[in-house]
């Protein structure tokens, strides 16, 4: 009996437009397209061990795959899932299972037959970080564990970085077991519409994210329960539209490369979906008083978003950071890459007591 390994490592994603809201919760597919940066060393490893033992097991260990993540800037920490969410990942390596006996044929590869896999999985982020690692977890999964699956390496390997249509299927298959994880595939501009994501063009130059670290404690509402409580909000009537428009002007404007535009619909976009939150029929919020210091203080920065071009109103700054927050208390400001650093200082100046966590924009997950 032979045992392989297939280790893979997928970066997290932060959305400008956010998917908050679904159309079909079975399979996670959006009311509406979305739109992310691709993160690089926020990232999770997953490692596949595929035993050739005539059963077709599936298993999970809380060990930490057997690699050296100081290549990956950060130590192994190893999330500790809770009985569902085992269930999740043990449903989902079924999936991947069930996809390479369905699909691979199509794309002219031979699935692996009666193997056992058990999957290892850490991310470089320590756990309680702030940091989600559902997207980044399940895309370095999905890609180790539908390369194991495959009999013969050398065609899948072609066929990943060669066919388009492959990747997007793998894309799908990942957001079937965790809807954001989609967009961790490619980079660094991704959008979401329906089944799967892809690049998009972006003429902003390398950028950074800085994310103001507020709160590191578990959330209470969990990103699950938050698409499903959005709907009952006044502000879902609309919603949609209103996500859909501004998803094409913030494309637009990436595509031309104006940061003041996409600064501005992003900060829209981000109040938009805690509105959602914050007025739906069970209320909740995922701020913190922390969250507001921080939105109060750089609100004027993004302003300059907004009077950039009208006449008399000279902006502050060159170019207003692209601030963002996930479905957690943290501020992500986002901005070039050479402005990172004087960034690092304003915040720090300003905000001793938080952390800030800095990545830039990456590929997209990769086979290691
Ligand atoms: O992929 P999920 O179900 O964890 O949803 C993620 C939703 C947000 O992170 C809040 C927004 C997004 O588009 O990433």
């Amino acid at each position: 009996m032979t045992e392989t390994r297939v280790t893979a490592r997928a970066p997290s994603n932060i959305a400008l437009i956010k998917y908050m809201g679904k159309a079909d919760p079975a399979s996670n597919l959006p009311a509406h397209g979305s739109l992310s940066m691709t993160l690089d060393r926020l990232c999770s490893i997953a490692e596949i061990r595929v035993k050739n033992d005539g059963k077709s097991a599936v298993a999970i260990s809380a060990a930490a795959p057997d690699i050296n993540a100081a290549r990956f800037g950060g130590t192994l920490s190893c999330p500790e899932l809770s009985d569902s969410g085992r269930q999740k990942l043990l449903r989902h390596l079924e999936r991947v299972r069930a996809f390479s006996e369905e699909r691979f044929e199509a794309h002219g590869l031979k699935a692996l037959k009666r193997a056992s896999i058990e999957s290892r999985c850490a991310n470089t982020f320590p756990a309680g970080a702030g940091i989600a690692s559902s997207a980044s977890s399940f895309a370095a999964v999905t890609l180790a564990a539908v390369r194991a699956f495959a009999a013969e390496p050398d065609a899948f390997e072609r066929a990943y970085a060669g066919s388009e249509s492959f990747r997007a299927d793998v894309s799908a298959l990942s957001r079937q077991g965790s809807g954001s994880s989609c967009r961790s595939f490619d980079g660094p501009w991704v959008l979401w519409q329906n089944e799967s994501a892809s690049a998009v063009p972006g003429g902003l130059p390398e950028m950074s994210d800085l994310v103001l670290v507020v709160d590191a404690g578990h959330k209470k509402v969990s990103s699950s329960e938050a698409h499903l409580r959005v709907v009952e909000s006044p502000l879902w009537r609309g919603r949609i539209d209103r996500a859909s428009a501004r998803l094409e002007q913030l494309r637009k404007a990436l595509g031309d490369g104006d940061q003041h535009r996409v600064a501005w619909h992003s900060w829209m976009e981000a109040w938009e979906m805690h509105s959602l939150f914050h007025t739906c029929a069970d209320p909740f919020t995922y701020w913190k008083p922390g969250t507001m210091e921080v939105l109060e203080w750089i609100a004027p920065f993004v302003r300059t978003a907004r009077t950039h071009g009208e006449p008399g109103r000279s902006p502050a700054f060159e170019t207003p950071p692209i601030v963002t927050m996930d479905a957690g208390p943290n501020v992500h400001v986002i901005v070039p890459s050479s402005e990172a650093a004087d960034w690092k200082v304003r915040l720090g100046d300003r905000f001793p007591e938080l952390t800030v966590l800095e990545d830039r924009q990456g590929k997209g997950a990769e086979l290691l």
